[in-house]
């Protein structure tokens, strides 16, 4: 099975999404996560990824799928901040056939509230949020006792921006996939575990 998981910055899809790839044993796939690890590690790709992300604007498509073909694999896939636009699910689509899509909605205050308290590690990515999940000691990995930070692009300008390109270049999907009939809601609002729960529903059916 192949699945998409989409919905506004912050509302839990990377949380979602490695809980479900372990459940089912699909491969997690995150654009986001596989950007910041090419920015971090200086690549030319994350070199010209970097400058986009900062300003929470889309990072240009021939980039995302170049990654996309990248990370495929021939078992399962959860999709985790793509596509992101039209065009990106039009080629997606050249590659695959794509199953169910999640759309993870929620209040855009709540989502703001979880962005502003997210923290993630510096060394292994553990995502972590203060009032949620909060780490067991103070601002430190419980995995590999490294610092932790605020994501760059969590700061509120950033964040601002990321939600207009969310409602300009994103949300036009939800209508594409209704149409196609695949597109499930899920409120998104509540407890980690719930939302699990509610994903599974609409999986199993
Ligand atoms: P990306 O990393 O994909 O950012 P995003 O879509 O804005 O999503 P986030 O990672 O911010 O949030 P999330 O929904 O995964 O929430 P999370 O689970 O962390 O992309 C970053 C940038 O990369 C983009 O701006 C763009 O520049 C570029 N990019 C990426 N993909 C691209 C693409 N396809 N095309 C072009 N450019 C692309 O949860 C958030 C917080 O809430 C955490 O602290 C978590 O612990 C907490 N939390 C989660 N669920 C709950 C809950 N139910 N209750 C309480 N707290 C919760």
């Amino acid at each position: 099975m192949n699945i998409v998981l989409l919905g506004p910055p912050g509302v839990g899809k990377g949380t979602q999404a490695q809980i479900l790839a372990k459940k089912l044993g699909l491969k997690w796939i995150s654009t986001g996560d596989i950007l910041r690890k090419e920015v971090a590690e200086g690549t030319e790709l994350g070199k010209k990824a970097e400058k986009y992300m900062k300003e929470g604007k889309l990072v240009p498509d021939d980039i995302i799928i170049e990654i996309i073909k990248k990370h495929l694999s021939s078992s399962g896939v959860i999709f985790d901040g793509f596509p992101r636009n039209l065009s990106q699910a039009k080629a997606l689509e050249k590659i695959m056939d794509v199953d169910k899509v999640i759309f993870l909605n929620c209040p855009e205050e709540v989502v703001i509230f979880r962005l502003t308290n997210r923290r993630i590690c510096v060394k292994c990515n553990r995502v972590y949020n203060l009032i949620s999940n909060p780490p067991k000691n103070d601002e430190v990995c419980d995995v590999c006792g490294s610092k932790l930070v605020q994501r760059e692009d969590d700061k509120p300008e950033v964040i601002r921006k990321r939600f207009r390109v969310y409602n300009e270049e994103t949300k036009p999907l939800l209508s594409y996939y209704r149409e196609k009939g695949i597109l499930y809601e899920i409120d998104a609002s509540g407890e980690v575990s719930e939302i699990t729960k509610s994903i599974l529903g609409v999986l199993n059916e």
